[in-house]
């Protein structure tokens, strides 16, 4: 059988990495070391170490004789502790994985000549990984290697960082009893993406006779301590602590959250809270205190208290019942009780 090797551009390369997921071109590596001498593959013209895009080599092979052409990462799906990587498949008898963890490349898998993806599982959450797929055809039980794909750069979910004392998770700003956000922080209002998608979902609330709109929406931090000092004064510090934040513990003062219609236990139960409960999702939003999860979010059920995380998230926790807390496996407790 005559293999004919077809090389394709790099073109991979420009795709667009998915959510969460950073591949970088500045990490090109390509090793031919393992390739036989004799292998006799043409490569795409390199420019500065990356292939152009619109170039193509052909090379016509021997009958399983020599290595094949490198088989590209294409994308990666994320979790917690493992990702899955996907590459294009080519005519070859296998694939190898590889993994960079600390600086150091390591085999991570054997994939058939049929497969197309493996899942690289007990990754550590929140940490970067590079991976570089490459095909092998065998000869006299001998593998034969590739020059090995473009290295691609995943990173596992739950990845935590704090910009200007604000801690993000994957990228989402997280507020409660545990994460606090500086004084100063102050949006001026909601932000742009959250009231659009507000005004966005009162609008297809009202074809269905629902009609939404925002009793308290951005609450800077002195808004916000008035507030709780009054409900303290009122209930006792144990009582407001289940229901109103401490300052600088509020979501409010993100811009990202809103209370709907009527912030009390009468809007429970009433359809406007139906429909918010079954519909804000699909405009990125989340019921971000439901029932029964008080000692998980730190605070009483809230059915008008809505957070904007986006479309993809607010699908992926309302479909699986879960908090942001239980989502990204975070507490929210106050460090002094
Ligand atoms: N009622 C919510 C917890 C707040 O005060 O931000
Ligand atoms: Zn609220």
């Amino acid at each position: 059988m005559n293999r004919k090797i077809v090389t394709s551009a790099l073109a991979v390369l420009m795709l667009c990495p998915q959510m969460g997921v950073q591949a970088s071109a500045d990490s090109l590596f390509f090793d031919e070391e393992k390739v036989p001498e004799n292998a006799a593959l043409v490569f795409a013209a390199e420019d500065e170490g990356i292939l152009s895009a619109d170039a193509q080599a052909i090379e016509s092979v021997e009958a399983g004789k020599y290595a094949p052409a490198q088989a590209q990462i294409l994308k990666a799906s994320s979790n917690f502790s493992a990702i899955r990587v996907h590459w294009q498949m080519i005519d070859c008898d296998g694939y190898e994985i590889e993994i960079k963890v600390n600086g150091q490349w390591q085999h991570a898998a054997w994939a058939p000549a049929g497969n197309s993806n493996k899942l690289i599982k007990g990754l550590v959450k929140g940490k970067t990984y590079g991976f570089r797929v490459r095909a092998y055809n065998k000869v006299d039980g001998k593998k034969y290697f590739g020059k090995r794909s473009a290295v691609f750069r995943y990173r596992t979910k739950g990845y935590k960082q704090k910009i200007d004392g604000i801690t993000y998770i994957d990228g989402i700003m997280i507020v409660n009893k545990t994460y606090s956000i500086p004084r100063s922080y102050n949006p001026g209002g909601l932000t742009a993406t959250t009231q659009n998608a507000f005004n966005k979902m009162c609008r297809k609330a009202a074809q269905s006779g629902i009609y939404l709109y925002c009793v308290s929406g951005f609450r800077s931090y002195d808004t916000q301590k008035q507030l709780y000092d009054n409900y303290v004064w009122r209930d006792g510090r144990e009582a407001a602590d289940r229901y109103s934040a401490r300052p600088g513990h509020s979501e409010h003062q993100t811009g990202l959250a809103l209370d709907v219609n009527n912030a009390s236990g009468w809007f429970d139960g009433t359809p406007e809270a139906k429909w918010l409960e079954d519909h804000c999702c699909e405009f990125g939003f989340i019921l971000r205190y439901p029932r029964g999860k008080e000692h998980i979010t730190g605070y009483k059920y809230e059915s008008w208290h809505i957070r904007y995380v986006g479309r993809s998230l607010a699908t992926k926790l309302t479909q699986k019942g879960l908090t942001l807390e239980e989502y990204y496996g975070i507490t929210s407790k106050y460090k002094n009780g």
